[in-house]
């Protein structure tokens, strides 16, 4: 039972609340008592030395038992006492009380004792015989230093007591009150803490069990709303990382297929077929065909799934840049000229390094101009350029080719997105050139888009890669 966060939460509520209450009431109502106690003895004592001063004549002779008694019944109403006064054997020659009094007796008290003594006497009690706190004070009657007798005041204090069993009934009656208030409260509170745990428990139960779909429906604005929300991004985007993963092998899988399903009915016709030296010969170069396309496919597939590693184990290094187009470009004019397109490069900063890793960043230039060869008819042109803006250096790489439709430029570095399909193929593509190059760009903290043309023929390249410190201008 005490296992969730709910009752947990609410017990130490009613325990605190509890605990808050009883000390307050303990020191509330001691305080009060002791406040109430003072003032009172005080003013009793003050009443007891009046008295005192009063009687003192009248106790040097033969005491006037009648003027005494009124004397004291005065007082006595004056402060809602009884007042007794003895002469110094204890012997009562004056009470407040007319009818039933005391005076011709002997008052045993200890209190008259001790004023008999010189001393002051003091106590509050519970009398039974009453049934109230009483508090009594007996002082001396002294004249010339000698006691003649003692002041003996007791008076009730069931109303001080009273008041205090009227406020401990309202503590109890608040600290009961208060308690149920808070009980209530702290279930309250308590379901709507753990309401949002328990719908992300059974959410991410669900996701385990490899429910991909779910998604938790918080809207409180604090951390539970943020952790919700957290919980629905992750939900999310494993979602989409699941989807690519399944289209990525799918597309993989399909496009290792086709070669291999040609291979197959080509093998199959030069084994069951007869066919002169020539036929088989161009069978045989139809499979080297297929099988140079499935091993390039299968080298970038393999080139994909290293720069997926997070962890890359190629080390950047700091080189100019400017070096390593260049050197790129070099070795593609040949290809360039086979076509008859015109290769043309312009590299403003030649020195400017970036920290890279050489071999992937000649990989990005050699598959944007390799497309850019590709998809450019003979005649045309592919310009390079490399220059350095504010923080980082640009590469373009420009053709007069077939060009991307607007609808189709983010999409191309999607992997296997291919505008057109069988074009692409004739070609050799496979649709894996561009998500490469995304993959190596962003692992340098660059960016790369396909630039609108303005209208013009071709296709425009843009890649950033963020310059080193010190080459900043
Ligand atoms: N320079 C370009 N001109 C026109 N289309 C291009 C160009 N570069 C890329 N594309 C389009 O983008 C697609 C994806 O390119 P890529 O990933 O390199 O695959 P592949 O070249 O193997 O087909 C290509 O199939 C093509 O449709
Ligand atoms: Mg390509």
């Amino acid at each position: 039972m005490f296992n969730n966060i709910r009752t947990k939460l609410t017990v130490s509520y009613l325990v605190l609340i509890l605990a808050v209450m009883v000390l307050t009431s303990f020191f509330l109502l001691d305080n009060l008592e002791q406040y109430y106690l003072d003032y009172q003895s005080r003013a009793q004592m003050a009443a007891a030395n009046m008295v005192a001063e009063f009687t003192a004549g009248y106790l040097r002779a033969t005491p006037d038992v009648v003027a005494i008694s009124n004397m004291a019944e005065s007082f006595a109403r004056e402060i809602s006492s009884r007042v007794i006064i003895t002469d110094h054997r204890q012997r009562v020659v004056g009470d407040s009380l007319r009818v039933g009094g005391l005076v011709g007796s002997v008052l045993d008290r200890p209190e008259v004792e001790l004023a008999l003594a010189d001393g002051v006497g003091f106590s509050v009690q519970y009398s039974e015989q009453s049934k109230q706190h009483v508090m009594q004070v007996a002082i001396p009657v002294k004249s010339d230093g000698t006691v003649l007798g003692a002041v003996f005041i007791s008076s009730s204090l069931s109303l001080v007591y009273r008041v205090l069993g009227d406020i401990r009934l309202f503590l109890q009656t608040a600290t009961i009150l208060s308690l149920f208030f808070a009980g209530l409260l702290g279930i309250v509170f308590a379901h709507r803490i753990t309401g949002p745990i328990k719908s992300l428990t059974r959410a991410t139960e669900l996701m385990a069990r490899g429910d991909l779909t779910v998604r938790v429906n918080i809207h409180s604005k604090d951390e539970m709303g943020r952790l919700g929300d957290q919980f629905n991004n992750m939900a999310g985007r494993v979602q989409a990382m699941t989807r690519q993963l399944r289209e990525f092998v799918a597309n993989a899988s399909h496009e290792l297929r086709t070669p291999l399903t040609s291979m197959n009915i080509m093998v199959k016709t030069l084994r069951d077929y007869p066919m002169d030296a020539p036929e088989r010969e161009e069978f045989l170069k139809d499979i080297d065909n297929e099988l140079e396309r499935m091993t390039h496919l299968v080298e970038n597939l393999l080139d994909l799934s290293r720069l997926d590693r997070l962890a890359t184990e190629d080390t950047m290094q700091m080189v100019s840049v400017g070096s390593i187009v260049e050197s790129t470009l070099e070795m593609m004019k040949k290809k360039a000229q086979q076509k008859d397109i015109d290769l043309s490069y312009s590299i403003t900063k030649q020195t400017a390094k970036a920290l890279i890793v050489p071999h992937q960043i000649k990989q990005v230039v050699f598959n944007l101009v390799d497309n850019a060869l590709k998809y450019t008819q003979p005649g045309g042109s592919v310009s390079v350029t490399l220059r350095q803006g504010l923080r980082d250096l640009i590469l373009t790489v420009a053709d007069t080719g077939i060009g991307i439709p607007p609808q189709h430029r983010e999409k191309v570095f999607e992997r296997f997105y291919r505008v057109d399909k069988a074009r692409s193929r004739e070609q050799g593509g496979s649709g894996l050139g561009l998500a490469i190059v995304r993959e190596i760009i962003n692992h340098h903290g660059g960016r790369v888009w396909v630039e609108d043309s303005m209208g013009s023929q071709g296709a425009v390249f843009v890649v950033t890669l963020p310059l080193a410190g010190d080459e900043l201008i």
